[in-house]
């Protein structure tokens, strides 16, 4: 039978428990998924890609189903290259929908083969995202329950806590 493979791409500035909890889901739909990290130099971010690439293989180096890659370029373009059709992506609340529907519509046209599916987090996590972390950390908000230990690390080594 077809390996059932699915890409779930996002900048991971930094890894939080919500990405880690719709990884989870993803692996009741597919054999396979491979969690692709967006190389975007327009975009300012904390930690490198290689930062980011290390705290996800840490934190996943027991799952073999689980890939960790990056990209350059068009998701669809990467989709192809890993012979995959099926993009993952989590829908915390309403105010995520507006920007990944356009997205998802736009993947389609360029590549019409290319499907999203939206996964929904638990509520525990429904309100976590990169940038509040990065934020409530820096001005000494306590944020343990919402990343997972590599980054809690990675984040002391960073600002010298
Ligand atoms: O974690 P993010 O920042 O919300 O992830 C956004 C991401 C990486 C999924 C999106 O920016 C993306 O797919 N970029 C790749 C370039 C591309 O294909 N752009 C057209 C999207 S319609």
């Amino acid at each position: 039978m077809k390996e059932r493979i699915a890409v779930y791409p996002g900048s991971y500035d930094p890894l939080t428990n919500g990405h880690i909890d719709i990884i989870e889901r993803g692996f009741k739909l597919f054999d396979r998924v491979i969690v692709a990290i967006l190389k975007n130099p327009s975009k300012q971010s904390l930690f490198s890609i290689d930062e980011r690439m290390d705290i996800l293989r840490e934190t996943f180096k027991d799952r073999t189903e689980i890939e960790v890659d990056c990209f350059e370029g068009l998701l669809v373009n990467y989709l192809r290259k890993k012979n995959a059709t099926t993009v993952v992506r989590g829908l915390r609340a309403i105010s995520d929908f507006e920007i990944e529907f356009q997205m998802e519509l736009m993947n389609r046209r360029i590549e019409p083969e290319c499907e999203t599916i939206f996964l929904v987090p638990s509520v525990h996590y429904s309100f976590v995202s990169s940038r509040l972390v990065k934020e409530i950390y820096q001005l000494g908000g306590e944020i343990k329950n919402m990343i997972p230990p590599v980054v809690d690390r990675k984040l002391k080594e960073k600002f010298g806590r």
